[in-house]
């Protein structure tokens, strides 16, 4: 059943380059177009949006996080991204021009289905992206776009999290196909790497074996913290829910640029700081700044594990470790970026001898508010 792995959920890390391609199945046309007439909500009526709520919980929320940037950059439309379990109870502002998007891998989580609830019954409509046929949320939901990445066992989540990033992306590029932005040109040349990305997943996960041993060296360590900006931030929190989930270690997502802020006081000796580099080309500024982040934990005792784009040469004497990714758009790179962090808590919870698919008080749904 484990198909020759060990545990589940090396089992689904491996099936991601799979599990994405058949996220993308059928849903670009031979012109690089996006179909998604699946998503039964006309064109007229998501020509009217004026406004995005994401509501999730977990790592579905930070596929949400990240799907804030790409709607907002390729559509224009304000987007909040919102915890499931906060959402109603601040008595939101939604109507009939609110797009309330719910992520949920098993479609029964009770904080997600609350939420979508809440929405409708204020005339917002709803689209879930799911993973699970026929669940709860999608057959609440006004529209569903299902995720298509085969059962998931494990605990902790990771083809579904890509999954749900491969159709936020396709929500927010269909939005702009459909309400015409100008981003149209930027559009196409995204919609055609988003195609190939399955190829780009395959090459990370090929060299993955300096990850698994760095993550050995690390078994007894106290806190390893995590830093990004942009769409490096959800990834890095998404990093610190995997160790805790499955090392039980002390693990912390910080964006780069509230270190100062605070976090920085948590810098110590050999403490592992796993920073995610945005690619070196278009948005060079935060290049520049996360550079600058990583120089003054280094000045600090901290031991940096770089996650950078192969080719980016300029982190290397700041790097101790540094875990080479492939060139991807911006708005894409936690596709590839997650995928080490993946693997990493997962060798770190075997090599502490933890339970990796089943970890200690977790269960697959949460079914309970
Ligand atoms: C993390 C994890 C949880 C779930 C969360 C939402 O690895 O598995 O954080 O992501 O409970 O679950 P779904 O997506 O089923 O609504």
């Amino acid at each position: 059943e484990k198909g020759g792995y060990d545990y589940f959920m090396l089992k689904e890390i491996a099936e991601q380059p799979k599990a994405v391609a058949d996220t993308l199945l059928g849903r670009i046309d031979a012109a690089g177009s996006l179909l998604l007439d699946e998503v039964r909500i006309p064109a007229s009526v998501l020509r009217e949006v004026d406004k995005v709520v994401i509501v999730a919980c977990g790592t579905a929320f930070h596929a949400g996080m990240i799907a804030k940037y790409a709607i907002e950059h390729w559509t224009r439309i304000p987007c909040e991204t919102e915890l499931a379990s906060e959402f109603r109870y601040r008595d939101p502002i939604l109507d009939p021009r609110t797009l309330v998007i719910a992520i949920s891998q098993s479609g029964e989580t009770m904080d997600t289905l609350m939420a979508l609830r809440h929405a409708r019954e204020q005339g917002a409509k709803v689209l879930a992206i799911c993973n699970t046929n026929g669940s709860t949320i999608p057959r609440e939901s006004d529209a569903v776009l299902y995720t298509h990445a085969g059962p998931e066992v494990a605990v902790a989540s990771t083809k579904a999290f890509l999954t749900q990033l491969v159709a936020c992306y396709l929500v927010a590029l269909y939005l702009g196909q459909v309400r015409g932005t100008k981003w149209g040109d930027e559009i196409h040349s995204v919609i055609r790497e988003l195609s190939e990305i399955g190829t780009q997943v395959e090459q990370v996960l090929e060299t993955m074996e300096p990850v698994r041993e760095l993550a050995r060296s690390l078994a007894d360590k106290n806190t390893v913290l995590f830093l990004g900006r942009h769409v490096g931030y959800p990834v890095a929190l998404e990093g610190a829910l995997k160790l805790k989930e499955l090392a039980y270690m002390h693990a912390e997502g910080f964006a780069a640029g509230e270190l100062k802020h605070g976090p920085i006081a948590l810098i110590e000796d050999d403490v592992p700081v796993v920073i995610v580099v945005p690619s070196p080309r278009g948005r060079s500024v935060l290049h520049d700044k996360i550079v600058s982040n990583i120089q003054e934990i280094r000045a600090r005792g901290a031991r940096t594990i770089v996650i950078a784009e192969r080719g980016d040469e300029v982190v290397i004497p700041y790097a101790d470790h540094l875990i080479e990714i492939p060139a991807t758009p911006t708005l894409l790179q936690p596709l590839v970026a997650t995928v080490p962090l993946q693997v990493f808590a997962c060798e770190l919870a075997t090599a502490r001898g933890n339970e990796v698919d089943q970890p200690r008080n977790l269960a697959k749904s949460v079914t309970v508010e």
